[in-house]
């Protein structure tokens, strides 16, 4: 994968996945929005492989049974719903996949097919990822000496990793396991100098915080024992920066026009937008929640913890003191260069992905066969995101296509019945006055109007 300026680091963990030759590199032309319900669940069955009767549990009404959700947290007393959609043609290294998206924001689901789409028509997205290596950290305080702890802890560094995989054996067995230490010294806080070790994990194909939290849990006192002091926290951390994922897309800039926009102003606008966010961290923060409103909606989907990717996210994004975006866009020789790179702790095993049927389904729907090919689907969609997003906001503004779906929700809540359903959202966006009680005073004289008929 070419160099994403520099938002991307070089280093000799990167990979670029190479094609999944099981997924027929195929996408999908129809439109599921026009489908009724019966035929989309058929026409994704057709399309990901999954057995119908597979994707038929979508529609159980139970998504969590409450003994599960049960097991899961404290205190539960319910389960609560979440609209899951698929993006569709979201070509990844060669291979498409159908893209399972949890999430309650109108748009965030056909702004991915929309981008994904452009940048199909382009050759889709290049995306590649490092190992899956999780810091867990060992806070010491009182290290009287912290340069002789640095050279104890590189004596006992091979008994500490041993114990630690001793923790998770199968871990080490299927080519994982603790690789090593780090010292990080800080010599000034505000409660004195702290020495933190860090434990380097390749946690495999599992998000892994918990597998980092017991190790660190385990060798802290063989730590403690080698360097004096005491320690304090054991605990993984989110700032999962030798575990980024990476996505570039480069589009003609033909391919992004439409309606009264040349393609080529759109590429330009597109960069100056960028550049606003580069500069601004106001701006910076809008940008990259655009970014997270489709790798959020993949990590709930798939049951991965979003909360850890979204801090690790932004703490990256502040990475040099600065927030900046995650993603660049640049102008370059006719074509319009995207890149994204960003921290992401995914997996595909493990912990309450097992517990979660839906999410598991989701796993089977996108095909990816490790923690890694998940992390890099990821990225491509936070940059399609990204993408979709700087379009619209560059021509047309973001309101036009959320009023739309805005409108169609609001003429559901106003009671619309079926056959008045599409009516009533065409009223409604015509009216400008895209609220409920607008809503429901337009559904009054459509029936009225039915009723004198
Ligand atoms: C809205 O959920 C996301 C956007 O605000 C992102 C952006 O401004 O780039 C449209």
């Amino acid at each position: 994968m070419e160099s994403a300026g520099k938002l991307v680091r070089s280093g000799a963990d990167q990979s670029v996945n190479r094609p999944n030759s099981r997924r027929p590199s195929e996408a999908p032309r129809e439109r599921l929005q026009s489908l009724p319900h019966e035929l989309r669940l058929e026409r994704l069955a057709g399309w990901t492989g999954v057995p119908r009767d597979d994707v038929d549990t979508l529609v159980t009404p139970e998504a969590l049974p409450f003994e599960t959700a049960d097991r899961m947290i404290e205190n539960a007393v319910g389960v609560l719903g979440l609209p899951l959609g698929v993006a569709l043609g979201v070509r990844v290294n060669g291979i498409d996949r159908v893209v399972p998206m949890a999430v309650e924001e109108p748009s965030v689901v056909a702004a991915q097919s929309l981008a994904s789409g452009i940048v199909r028509r382009a050759g889709g997205f290049e995306a590649g990822s490092d190992a899956p290596h999780m810091l867990g950290q060992i806070q010491l305080v009182g290290v009287a000496d912290p340069q002789a702890a640095r050279a104890r802890l590189a004596e006992v560094a091979p008994s500490i990793l041993a114990e630690a995989d001793a923790v998770h054996p199968n871990m080490a067995r299927r080519g994982g396991g603790a690789r090593r230490l780090e010292v990080r010294s800080l010599p000034e806080t505000a409660c004195g100098p702290m020495l933190v070790v860090h434990l380097v994990v390749d946690v495999g194909d599992a998000m892994g915080a918990n597998a980092v939290n017991s190790m660190v849990e385990a060798v802290a006192p063989r730590v403690q024992a080698a360097v004096g002091g005491q320690v304090r926290l054991r605990i993984l951390s989110n700032l999962a920066d030798q575990r980024l994922a990476r996505a570039r897309a480069s589009i003609p800039v033909h391919l992004l026009g439409g309606g009264r926009f040349d393609g080529a102003e759109v590429a330009d606008r597109i960069h100056e937008a960028w550049a606003f966010a580069d500069a601004d961290p106001y701006r910076a923060t809008t940008h990259n929640k655009g970014i997270m409103n489709g790798v959020d909606a993949v990590a709930i989907a798939t049951g991965n913890d979003w909360r850890g990717i979204e801090a690790g996210a932004h703490a990256y994004a502040a990475r040099t003191g600065h927030y900046r975006p995650l993603s660049a866009w640049e102008v370059r020789d006719g074509r319009l260069v995207g890149t994204i790179e960003l921290p992401m702790a995914v997996g595909i095993v493990g912990g309450n992905l097992e517990l979660n049927p839906r999410a598991r389904l989701a796993l089977r729907l996108l095909g990816v066969r490790s923690g890694r090919e998940l992390a890099e689907v990821m990225a491509a969609v936070g940059l399609a995101q990204n993408l979709a997003a700087l379009r619209a906001l560059v021509t047309d503004g973001i309101q036009r296509g959320h009023m739309a779906l805005h409108a169609r929700g609001l003429a559901a809540a106003a009671g619309a019945p079926p056959d008045l359903c599409e009516t009533l959202v065409v009223r409604l966006v015509e009216s400008g006055e895209i609220k409920l009680a607008k809503a429901q005073e337009l559904l009054a004289t459509l029936q009225a109007q039915g009723e004198m008929r």
